[in-house]
């Protein structure tokens, strides 16, 4: 009988050990401590034994119900356990993921970038060149000596600078036409570039001008190159960037750097030619300027007008996207607010 009640003993604690559910639990509990379960049945034939042997199996087999119960509670409580971190720590794998916000370009960093994706199809390549600039590439070196007018039409910036044996003095670059000045300088033709970055003009700031926005020039340097290579050049930059329909025009223009000079414009967006408040009534909106680059320009940068001809273009940046999107502010692109970046 001790026998008995020690591999009931084993058996039952074994199988406790694999339970892993309340349900389970409670057929288990029926099993050994339930009034048909083996260790009743056993108790109640205690009756029937002679005292010693009464006295022995009586004390085990009490033990081992006090045991068994007190194993069954533990193991209630653990699963109950379980159950509450199951609850809490529950994972829905089918639910979709939550999105990541993803940072975007700046509106004006993305027109770039599509104006010089433009022209690097058609065989530019892209060139930086200094901001804070010598008069020389901004003015002289473009046929705009100390006192032409000129020189007027472009506020400038100059930077505290005292010229001391022969330098020159220094400024804020006005125009990217300054990059145009360095690369005649400093390459061998063929040349083919654009140039897109900040340009400073000393103004107050209000719905159409701030003292910095940005600028785009271009050069094309090469034996034979006519008027008919900027015009093909800017007619499909403009196909390319405004669309196929779009009409667009060249009239003449004035600039020291260039000669014959152009201006270039597009048929307005909003009125399509009619005449509105946006393009002043003309119907056209101009967006730059151009022309064959002036021989004592490139004199001047070491090549021989006798041999090689260019043309020159250089527009400015940010009325592309204020054009484009309907934005009437030009403050709003360099006011980093987000509610109105998010849009682009
Ligand atoms: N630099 C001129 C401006 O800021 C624009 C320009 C006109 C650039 C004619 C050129 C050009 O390269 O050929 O108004």
């Amino acid at each position: 009988m001790l026998q008995q009640l020690e591999e009931l003993k084993l058996n039952a604690l074994q199988e406790l050990g694999s339970i892993g559910s309340p349900g389970e639990l409670e057929d288990w509990r029926v099993r050994y401590l339930g009034k048909k379960s083996e260790l009743s049945m056993l108790l109640r034939r205690l009756a029937a034994l002679p005292l010693e042997e009464r006295k022995a199996v009586g004390t085990l087999a009490n033990e081992l119900k006090a045991h068994l119960e007190d194993s069954r509670r533990q193991k209630e409580l653990a699963l109950q356990e379980l159950a509450a971190s199951a609850r809490e720590e529950a994972l829905d794998i089918t639910l979709p993921g939550r999105p990541v916000p993803t940072g975007r370009l700046h509106p004006l960093t993305q027109t770039l970038d599509e104006i010089c994706d433009i022209f690097v199809s058609m065989g530019f390549q892209v060139v930086e060149g200094p901001e804070v600039e010598w008069d020389y590439y901004n003015f002289e070196a473009l046929n705009i000596p100390g006192e032409h007018p000129a020189r007027d039409n472009m506020a400038t910036l100059w930077v505290d600078f005292e010229a001391e044996n022969g330098e020159r003095p220094m400024l804020l670059r006005t125009h990217t036409t300054s990059v145009t000045a360095r690369i005649i300088e400093g390459a061998t033709p063929p040349i083919r570039a654009v140039e897109p970055g900040k340009v400073y003009r000393y103004e107050a700031s209000d719905a159409t001008h701030v003292p910095m926005f940005h600028q785009i020039d271009g050069i094309a340097v090469d034996k034979g190159i006519t008027m008919a290579d900027l015009k093909g050049t800017l007619y499909e930059f403009a196909r390319r960037f405004f669309g196929e329909d779009r009409k667009v025009r060249f009239r003449c223009d004035y600039f020291p750097f260039v000669e014959p000079g152009v201006e270039m414009a597009i048929e307005c967006s909003v009125c399509g030619g009619e005449g509105c408040r946006l393009c002043g009534g003309s119907g056209w909106i101009e967006i730059l300027g151009a022309g064959m680059t002036h021989p004592e320009v490139l004199r001047r940068g070491g090549i021989d007008p006798e041999v090689y001809s260019s043309f020159a273009f250089g527009m400015g940046i940010d009325r592309l996207p204020m054009l484009r999107y309907g934005i009437d502010d030009i403050r709003l692109l360099y006011g980093s607010d987000l509610r109105f970046l998010r849009q682009f």
